[in-house]
């Protein structure tokens, strides 16, 4: 009796360590990833671009505004911004503040729920058994057409439900954008097929669903960049996530995958996605394990060898 006692103290002190741990010290353990992607024509010059993603930003984050402020030392070519930038109803002049130097650099962005929606409490055991529901229930709005008209003034390309084009250090991309379908916000009438003329074709989205990943890469785009997953938040040593609060399945959660269209399921060299793991949480669940808050820094270089598809290359 006293031995069972002894052992059930024991879990629960470590579990107290973990949640010590996961709230205390990993969710602001910011840290940068980087990763290279096969996917320019030959000849074109590496393109660095910083995807930032889930920043879920408060006033009161001095640390991850300084941490993000800091990123503009990359000096990246291009910011992919893949939304839920807001956690707060007066978080539009602080993520703009902290964004800094990077507003200077060209940029594209989609929003999710969370610049739409405050954030509110919720039970994050149903998210853990895979019910996100509750995630879709309105809360109070955010000003997001605020951060919108910012964005947009500062030169960065609003991707909501419509596409574009950008001349970034000499490769022609066309881009296309859905807005959040984790609200089913998204439209994907409004995706066009890729364009042949193009030198790359990126697809942006703020949550990696299934039928828009299909939709990119089944209309020819060769990079799709998402986030809303948090890489599952609290994951599991070895295992890794559990969840990604989407039908993307767990494996995916964050990081560099291909993702074949639909026409071509076996082709392993079709279309690449990169999930953002993304810099923040709820301020209801400021917890992470096994899953440190990140941006990413993504180098696009050339496919190597003509006829050849580019194997997955992930670094750090
Ligand atoms: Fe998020």
């Amino acid at each position: 009796m006293r031995t069972a006692g002894a052992t059930i103290g024991a879990l629960a002190a470590v579990g107290a360590l973990g949640v010590g741990y996961a709230a205390g010290i990993e969710v602001r353990s910011f840290t940068l990833r980087r990763v290279e992607i096969e996917c320019l024509p030959r000849g074109h010059r590496p393109i660095r671009v910083l995807h930032l993603s889930d920043l879920h930003m408060t006033p009161s984050q001095h640390r991850k505004q300084r941490w993000l402020r800091s990123l503009a030392d990359l000096a990246p070519d291009l910011v992919v911004d893949t939304g839920d930038n807001l956690a707060h109803r007066r978080s539009v002049p602080v993520v703009l503040d902290a964004l800094g130097e990077l507003l200077n650099v060209p940029g594209v962005f989609v929003f999710g729920s969370n610049d739409y929606f405050a954030p509110t409490l919720r039970n994050p055991a149903r998210y853990l058994f895979g019910d996100s529901s509750q995630w879709r229930t309105p809360t109070p709005r955010l000003p997001a057409d605020d951060l919108r008209a910012a964005m947009v003034e500062r030169g960065w390309l609003d991707l909501t439900n419509t596409s574009g084009t950008l001349e970034v250090a000499g490769t022609q991309i066309a881009f296309a954008g859905v807005d959040d379908p984790h609200l089913d916000y998204d439209d994907l009438s409004t995706v066009p097929p890729a364009p042949v003329d193009a030198d790359l074709r990126v697809g942006v989205t703020h949550a990696p669903y299934l039928r828009v990943l299909d939709r990119f890469a089944d209309d020819g785009y060769d990079v799709t960049f998402a986030g809303h997953t948090h890489g599952g938040q609290l994951c599991l040593p070895v295992k890794g996530a559990l969840v990604t609060n989407c039908d993307l399945e767990p494996a995916r959660a964050k990081g560099l995958h291909r993702h074949p269209a639909a026409s071509a399921p076996g082709d392993p060299g079709s279309s690449w996605l990169h999930v953002s793991a993304g810099a923040g949480t709820s301020p209801y669940a400021p917890v992470r394990f096994c899953c440190r808050p990140e941006a990413t820094l993504a180098t696009l270089v050339p496919v190597r060898e003509v006829g050849v598809r580019a194997p997955l290359r992930a670094v750090a």
